[in-house]
């Protein structure tokens, strides 16, 4: 069990900035559970997807995602989504049909709302697994659900090199759309939240990002 102070760390950002590579290396270095909630947003679209309700279809979807029965799954350091007892392959969650609708099912205010406390409530999930703390990776991390994080980072990095590191990683996500979109939405738009640590990773590799966030959770931590 560990006594030392539960560690909070939030890491906002837009599509390919690097968020997920960075949280996983801080994840395992400082023993802190990875909670990526863009697939939880990606889950929760796919499920409404194989029950047919189009991506526009604002009264259908707040209908079905009222009766999502929601859990957690630990699976080495990261928390997966249970949707009726069933973790959604990370295939169908990544798919190109999941990519095009997302964006407009994460802009409504009643799915936000029903993951609110889902995602607060990884804390519980992280405490209970004996973890020193939490990573947790998003658009609204620093600003709406747990906007007192001992550490607050957003990332960013040009489109062109964003839109490169999606086609290595074999991706063939419209990044520049779904920004567009997320950027735009009126609950919880993607932006830096006042105080957050802003980085620019399109010169920077991994580790260097990564070294920068332990150095900053390091001096937060007394380390
Ligand atoms: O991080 P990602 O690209 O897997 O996120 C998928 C979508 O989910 C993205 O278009 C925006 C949305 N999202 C969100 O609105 N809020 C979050 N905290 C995380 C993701």
């Amino acid at each position: 069990m560990d006594t030392r102070p539960f560690l909070i760390v939030a890491i906002d950002g837009g599509a390919a900035s690097g968020k997920s590579s960075t949280a996983r290396a801080l994840s395992a270095r400082f023993n802190l559970l990875h909670v990526d909630t863009g697939s939880f947003y990606r889950a929760v679209t796919a499920v409404l997807l194989r029950r047919g309700v189009a991506a526009h279809d604002p009264a259908r979807i707040e209908a079905e995602v009222g009766g999502l029965r929601l859990g957690t799954r630990i699976t080495g350091r990261s928390a997966g989504m249970e949707i009726n007892g069933e973790v959604i392959p990370d295939a169908e969650i990544r798919g190109a049909a999941v990519n095009g609708a997302v964006s407009h099912v994460a802009a409504l205010p009643a799915v936000r709302a029903a993951l609110l406390a889902y995602q607060r409530g990884q804390e519980g999930v992280a405490r209970a697994g004996g973890f020193r703390g939490l990573v947790m990776e998003g658009r609204d991390i620093g600003s709406v659900i747990f906007p007192g994080a001992a550490c607050r980072f957003f990332l960013h990095a040009d489109p062109a090199e964003r839109a490169r590191r999606r086609a290595l990683e074999g991706g063939q996500d419209a990044i520049a759309l779904r920004d567009q979109l997320d950027s735009s939405r009126k609950a919880a738009p993607l932006a830096c939240p006042p105080g957050a640590v802003a980085v620019d990773t399109t010169h920077q590799g991994l580790d260097e990002v990564v070294a920068l966030l332990s150095g900053i959770i390091a001096g937060q931590l007394g380390e």
